[in-house]
């Protein structure tokens, strides 16, 4: 008789202890680890070891041969398939993360559509909503009509039985992974044991059949619930869904990919249809602005391929703290210090005294350290009361020396910018000199202090900045 073997499982990051423990060692958090009676474990620990099970020859091939099939199937949703790299890939795994609510099943649900549409066999199977409420959405997406074949089952052995009857579907859909549960794992729904174990029978399906799986991950904050994390590296790619509260559109990211670049993005929106394409992102970005405030600064990033305008706007006041505030959203606020100190300590404007706020518009994030010149235009605007000329764009990375270091794609940035009506630039030096309409017009500092001087001028030290 096999042992029964009692362990705990993190439920946050999976990592396995041997005793039980109010913090984990893996990812430090609190009261994560759960009692895990497992029979020699999931494929078989002790029990495997005791009789060994004979190997079976697989057959050996060649790389070169045929494929059946278009090895992608592309949705024709153009935001989506440029965050896969193209499409579903045939017998891979994709997983979609996201909070509760952001719009996983909708996206999904829509995709189904048109690709069922399309005569493409699609399977979605829910675990979270019933036949009729799955229905209720589809109606409401104009999808109803799509041959989309739908289950609301949460057994892993029965939706495979389920698939292996009629032909091979190309694209199944699980909806989502928490809720599903598999007859080889002893532990409740939910769990990272079961989510593994459930996972691992999927892609298995997958690769076997040559079908595309998609799996939906709730991301949870409180780490009770196994987290789509417990399965990133098990599937080939990985697509986040993000959104900011109070905004309506949504952004899908691709953190990992096998077969296609990872640093891409689809932009939606959502509306009371479903999610809509937003093809032209800045466009969502830049707003409504006003002309002439001071403190406003457009940033041309760059997100994966495509060239991204976005606002960035900084409010620089005098502080009653002694410790003055500094608070950013949408940007990193190690990055802010590091610019603000090279302002104090290269271009002699003073912050110390001043509450320092920095927003960027529209609830987006940039990750890119080229806003680094952008950010330091809108702080010395917003400190100075000069508004910064509502046609220029800025980029540009700032080195600790003060120096203005190049960036890549710097045509594509000037590019973009000139399409949605922008004249001027402020930009590095490189080796991408600017052409066409933008390289006339362009200024290109070699350090923050010249930045500075075209900015404010002699205003500087009459703003009191002469301490
Ligand atoms: P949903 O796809 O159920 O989110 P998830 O699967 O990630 O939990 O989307 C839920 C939210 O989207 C819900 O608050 C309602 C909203 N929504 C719309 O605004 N318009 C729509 O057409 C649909 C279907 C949903
Ligand atoms: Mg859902």
């Amino acid at each position: 008789m096999a042992k029964t073997r009692i362990q705990f499982i993190c439920q946050a990051c999976g990592t396995i202890h041997t005793r039980w423990a109010g913090k984990c060692d893996g990812c430090g958090e609190w009261n994560t680890l759960v009692e895990d009676g497992t029979q020699g474990g999931v494929g078989g620990g002790p029990q495997a070891l005791r009789s060994p099970r004979k190997g079976r020859p697989v057959a050996l091939t060649t790389l070169s041969g045929d494929i059946e099939d278009a090895p992608r199937i592309a949705s024709g949703i153009a935001e989506l398939d440029r965050a896969t790299g193209g499409g579903f890939v045939r017998g891979s795994a994709l997983l979609v993360g996201g909070d509760p609510g952001i719009g996983k099943s909708t996206l999904l649900m829509q995709a189904a559509a048109a690709l069922a549409r399309k005569g493409h066999r699609i399977v979605y199977v829910s675990g979270e909503e019933a036949v009729a409420q799955v229905r209720l959405r589809a109606q409401r997406l104009g999808a109803a009509d799509s041959p989309v074949e739908l289950a609301a089952e949460t057994n892993v052995e029965d939706i495979l039985a389920t698939l292996a009857d009629g032909r091979r579907p190309d694209l199944v859909i699980l909806d989502s992974i928490q809720t599903l549960w598999t007859d080889i794992a002893e532990s409740a729904p939910g769990t990272v044991t079961q989510v593994r174990a459930s996972a691992q029978q999927l892609i298995r399906y997958a690769k076997s059949t040559g079908a595309a799986i998609v799996l939906v991950g709730h991301v949870t904050k409180e780490g009770q619930i196994a987290g789509p994390r417990v399965v990133e590296h098990m599937v080939d790619a990985v697509l986040y869904f993000e959104g900011e509260g109070g905004h309506h559109y949504r952004i899908l990211r691709t953190v990992k990919n096998r077969f296609g670049p990872t640093d891409e993005i689809g932009v939606f929106e959502m509306s009371d249809m479903g999610l809509r394409e937003v093809a032209n992102p800045s466009e969502l970005f830049l707003g409504e602005r006003s002309a002439q405030a001071p403190g406003a600064a457009v940033f041309a990033g760059m997100e994966g391929t495509r060239p991204v305008l976005v606002e960035i706007q900084a409010l620089v006041a005098p502080s009653s703290l002694g410790t003055p505030r500094r608070a950013v959203v949408g940007w990193d606020s190690a990055r802010l210090s590091m610019v603000l100190a090279v302002l104090e300590a290269h271009c002699a404007v003073r912050l110390g005294q001043h509450d320092v706020y920095l927003n960027v518009a529209g609830g987006y994030r940039i990750g890119e350290p080229a806003a680094d010149l952008a950010v330091a235009a809108a702080l010395v605007s917003s400190l100075t009361g000069l508004a910064l000329p509502a046609d220029c764009v800025y980029f540009g990375e700032i080195s600790l020396s003060g120096a203005i270091r190049p960036v890549a794609h710097a045509l594509q940035r000037l590019k973009e910018a000139e399409k949605l009506g922008f004249a001027q630039a402020v930009l590095p030096a490189g080796p991408e000199e600017p052409v066409g309409g933008m390289g006339g017009r362009s200024f290109q500092p070699a350090t923050l202090a010249d930045l500075v001087i075209r900015i404010a001028g002699s205003r500087l030290k009459r703003a009191g900045n002469d301490d």
